[in-house]
Formats: structure tokens, C-alpha cells, sequence
């Protein structure tokens, strides 16, 4: 049976910023709460579709993987805001990359969807029915953004993250991983609008719901407790551990998950003040940083660990190959604009007002 490891990762981060200061002229915020309650201080705005993003994300992932697109076999597209339901955004990025050979397919485990995608392209290339596997977690929130709502429009940010998967001889890959989800909660953090519920007559405005201190404490506890059970699982003690890389919603939630694990913060990857809850997003985003700034080396062992709306909350352990520099590098990028952050949301506004 081979292994599977990450042979590429990519990163694509639109170029206009929203501050908390931007925010304060939306809704009735302070950079001072926003930053001591999340540990955000900005956070960027799309000026493209989910899938531009993507696939500016996978061609980077790609060359670092030393691949062509059409020697990718699958595209496993985790998203929860698609540019459309169909076709599919894992489509739509196969078509914007040219990697013809390839299936593609979309997988909603919001904020868990990356952990859910890597753990389905593991199984599939350990399996033998794939050998090189495109997962994608991106994001494009400020769509759903409802600044009458201060309680989630500070949280969220737009971007994309990519990472090769190729079926190789080489010791690592994923030693353990959980996923669970508990759909009886599912209305304490949810979208209305963004579906089918409903008649096409009352078409409402889609927008992020959250009980936040509730959802606040099941992150921790599912976090923690499901990080601890995947390092059992894969035979290793806290000691084993090199660098957690989280989910990024909320610094305090990062720092309680690292506490009740009992996880020294040196050993946390934390990036939430640059770019906020980015959901699918934040973890191959984080390994893309975590990688280009030195805290992953050849052996490094992982735990990834994730929590979003669904409920779903996902773990793994995965050890690092020997290769932590990019075999390439891709010249893709997105369309420049001249737009500022504020000027993108005009539309957000014009739907469902300003908070302040
Ligand atoms: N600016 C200023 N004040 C605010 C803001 C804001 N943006 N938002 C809320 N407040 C106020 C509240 O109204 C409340 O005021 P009151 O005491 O007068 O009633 C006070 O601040 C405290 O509000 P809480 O909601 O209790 O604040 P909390 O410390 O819980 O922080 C937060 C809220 C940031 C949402 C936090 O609960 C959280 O991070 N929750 C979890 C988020 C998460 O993990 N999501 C999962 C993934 S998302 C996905 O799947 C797409």
C-alpha cells in the first residue's frame, strides 16, 4: 500500500485589505474588541469568483509539486461558497487550470472541509485507485457578509489554499485522523439564504448565523479532545508533537484547544490576524506559511485540527515528507485592482444596510 504526502502547497491571498478600522465605519465594532475577543486584525476581500482564487492556489501547489495539471487524477474542491451549485467549483477550477485528466468534485464540511478533503484524497491514494490528488479549500465569506450582524461580519475573510497529494514510497503522510459532525446543532452556526429551503418567491439575503460563545465552547472542547485522541491513535505522546496547526477562527479558541491539550503556544501555528476566518481555507493556507517561514522541516510531525458549521470537526496527524521547498514556481496570480476593501462591500451594504 503506498503512501500518501504532500508533495505541493499554494496560497491565494486577494490583495485588498479590510482593517478594523475599515469595519468601525460599517457596523458598531473597535479594532480594540475585534482584536482582544478574535485576534484579528485584517482580513481580505475578494474581487473574483471562489474559483479564480482556486486555481491561482492550485497552479502554485502544482508547480511546487514539480507536476503538470494533467497529471493530476482527482480535485477534491472543499468550499462551502461556490461560485455556483453547478456546475461544481471543482469543475470550474479543472477547467480554469487545464488538468483534463482529472475528476473533480465538491465536499461541504465547512470550516472542517479541508480535513475532510485530505483525509478522503489519503484513502483514495492509499487505496490505489488515485495517485496524485488536487485538494483545495477556499472561501469567498464576504459574499454572505451582513454588517447589521456585528456578532460574525468581523470574523470572516476571503481566500484559497492548495496542496498536492501523491502517492509515494516515501516514511509519512497521515499517521491517524477522526471526523465527526453533529447535524442536530446545525442551527447554532448556519447560512439561510445560500440554498434551496423555501420558495423562489421569498429569496432572502444570505447571511451568517451564529450563537458565538456556544459555538465558542464546542470548538474547544471538539478541537482538543478530538487532536488528543488522533496523536493516541497514531501512537504518539504530546512530546512527539512539533506544531499544531489550527483552524483559524478565533485566537482564544486556539489558545484554549492548545491549553486543553496541553500544547506549549510555541508550538501553535497562528496566522488569524492577517486574514480572519478564511473556513475551508485556513489550514492549507497556514501549512503554505508555516512552510515558507521555516516551522515545518523534513520529518516534522502534525496535528491539524479543525471545527465548523454543521456541526463538523475533523483531526489528523501527519508527518512531513523530506522535502520542504518547492521543486517550482508558478507565476499565476489574480487580475490587479484598483478596488479597496470598502468599495467591494458596497454591494453587502446596499442589501442589508450598515450595523452602525
Ligand atoms: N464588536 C463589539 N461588540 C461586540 C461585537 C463586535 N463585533 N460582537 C459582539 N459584541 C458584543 C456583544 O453584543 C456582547 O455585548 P453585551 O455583553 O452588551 O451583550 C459582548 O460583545 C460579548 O459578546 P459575546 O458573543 O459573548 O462575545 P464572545 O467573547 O463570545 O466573542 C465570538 C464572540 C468572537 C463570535 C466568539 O464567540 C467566537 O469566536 N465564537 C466561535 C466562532 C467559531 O469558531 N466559528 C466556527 C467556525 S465558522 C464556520 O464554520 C463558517
Amino acid at each position: 500500500m503506498p503512501n500518501a504526502i504532500i508533495t505541493g502547497w499554494g496560497k491565494c491571498v486577494p490583495p485588498a485589505v479590510l482593517t478594523n478600522s475599515d469595519l468601525e465605519t460599517l457596523t458598531d465594532t473597535s479594532d480594540e474588541w475585534i482584536t482582544t475577543r478574535t485576534g484579528i486584525k485584517e482580513r481580505r476581500i475578494s474581487h473574483v469568483e471562489n474559483s479564480d482564487m482556486s486555481a491561482v492556489a492550485a497552479q502554485h501547489a502544482l508547480a511546487a509539486a514539480g507536476l503538470e495539471p494533467t497529471d493530476i487524477d482527482l480535485i477534491i474542491m472543499a468550499t462551502c461558497t461556490p461560485d455556483r451549485m453547478l456546475p461544481s467549483a471543482g469543475t470550474m477550477v479543472q477547467a480554469k487550470i487545464g488538468a483534463a485528466k482529472a475528476a473533480a468534485m465538491d465536499l461541504n464540511a465547512a470550516c472542517s472541509g479541508f480535513l475532510f478533503a485530505l483525509s478522503t484524497a489519503d484513502q483514495m491514494i492509499r487505496a490505489g485507485s488515485m495517485r496524485r490528488v488536487l485538494v483545495i479549500g477556499t472561501e469567498k465569506l464576504s459574499y454572505w457578509l451582513d454588517f447589521t450582524n456585528r456578532a460574525t461580519s468581523v470574523l470572516f475573510g476571503d481566500g484559497a489554499g492548495a496542496v498536492v497529494i501523491e502517492a509515494s514510497d516515501e516514511a509519512g503522510g497521515l499517521l491517524a485522523f477522526e471526523l465527526g459532525s453533529d447535524g442536530t446543532a446545525g442551527d447554532l452556526l448556519c447560512a439561510p439564504g445560500t440554498g434551496t429551503e423555501g420558495s423562489p418567491l421569498d429569496i432572502q439575503a444570505p447571511s451568517i448565523l451564529m450563537e458565538g460563545p456556544d459555538v465558542f465552547r464546542r470548538a474547544v472542547v471538539a478541537m482538543g479532545d478530538s487532536s488528543a485522541r488522533v496523536i493516541e491513535k497514531a501512537g504518539l505522546s504530546l512530546e512527539d508533537i512539533d506544531l499544531l496547526i489550527p483552524h483559524q477562527a478565533n485566537v482564544r479558541i486556539i489558545d484554549a484547544t492548545a491549553r486543553r491539550l496541553g500544547l506549549d503556544p510555541a508550538q501553535v501555528y497562528v496566522n488569524i490576524a492577517s486574514y480572519g476566518n478564511t473556513s475551508s481555507a485556513t489550514i492549507p493556507i497556514a501549512i503554505t506559511e508555516a512552510l515558507e517561514e521555516g516551522r515545518i522541516r523534513p520529518g516534522s510531525t502534525l496535528v491539524f485540527a479543525a471545527f465548523g458549521g454543521g456541526f463538523t470537526w475533523a483531526a489528523a496527524v501527519y508527518r512531513w515528507g523530506s522535502r520542504t521547498a518547492p521543486l517550482g514556481i508558478s507565476g499565476a496570480a489574480l487580475p490587479p485592482t484598483e478596488a479597496t476593501a470598502l468599495e467591494l462591500l458596497q454591494p453587502n451594504v446596499a442589501v442589508h444596510g450598515k450595523g452602525v
